[in-house]
């Protein structure tokens, strides 16, 4: 079983997806992570996220860098989301994506291309979202607990600067797939939005 959770920056995918991983017990990428990784080691090399060439290089990054705290920082996402726009680096990465995704006894892949270009054979395909103003209230108000200072409308900013790039990208662009189902967690709380993308687990079972 291939389970593609799919959606923008703070949509709230990721505790899904790792709430489904502990329940069903199958193993769990967080693909953001590698492109995190990408975006780090372009850093750490001294080269520009923007030329393709820096970012492909990026690719042949250590393992070790993916469990690194760096990777959650703001900072780092946003070099991640410019080096995803790159061709050259959605092809490096593929593969151990691909090879995540059909391991024996199934698995769960959360990213913004799950459904719709690694893993389109997916059994069940979630597509989560929630309005801009409601991510980036998500997003500040966790970034005020732990302790970072910043304003709503600046963070804000940032998430419609990278919904933009993830959008109009040409390859592999943030979409839905036409089989997946979409789930708006502005007005619910993260509990209901689990029970909704249980019960639709279940019926594939
Ligand atoms: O999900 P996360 O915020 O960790 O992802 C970091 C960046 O990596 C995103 O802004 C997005 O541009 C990119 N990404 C991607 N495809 C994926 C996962 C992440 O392009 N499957």
């Amino acid at each position: 079983m291939i389970i593609a959770v799919d959606g923008p920056t703070a949509s709230g995918k990721g505790t899904i997806a790792r709430r489904l991983a502990a329940h069903l017990d199958l193993p769990l990428l967080d693909t953001g992570l590698l492109y995190r990784a990408v975006g780090q080691q372009v850093w750490l090399n001294g080269g520009n996220p923007d030329v393709e060439a820096d970012a492909v290089t990026a690719c042949e990054f250590d393992d070790e860098l993916l469990a690194d705290d760096i990777l959650r920082s703001e900072d780092v996402g946003g070099l991640a989301s410019r080096v995803s726009v790159h061709p050259g680096v959605r092809k490096k990465l593929f593969e151990r994506q691909r090879i995540f995704a059909t391991q024996p006894g199934g698995a769960i892949l959360d990213g913004r291309d799950i459904g719709t270009v690694i893993a389109p054979e997916a059994d069940v395909k979630l597509f989560i979202t929630a309005s801009v103003q409601e991510r980036a209230r998500r997003r500040w108000l966790e970034m005020t607990d732990r302790g970072i200072e910043v304003q709503l409308a600046e963070v804000e900013a940032d998430i419609a600067r990278r919904d933009a790039r993830d959008i109009n990208r040409t390859d592999a662009p943030l979409k839905a797939a036409p089989d997946a189902l979409i789930i708006d967690t502005t007005s619910f709380d993260r509990d209901q939005v689990f029970e909704t993308v249980l019960e639709a687990v279940e019926q594939t079972l």
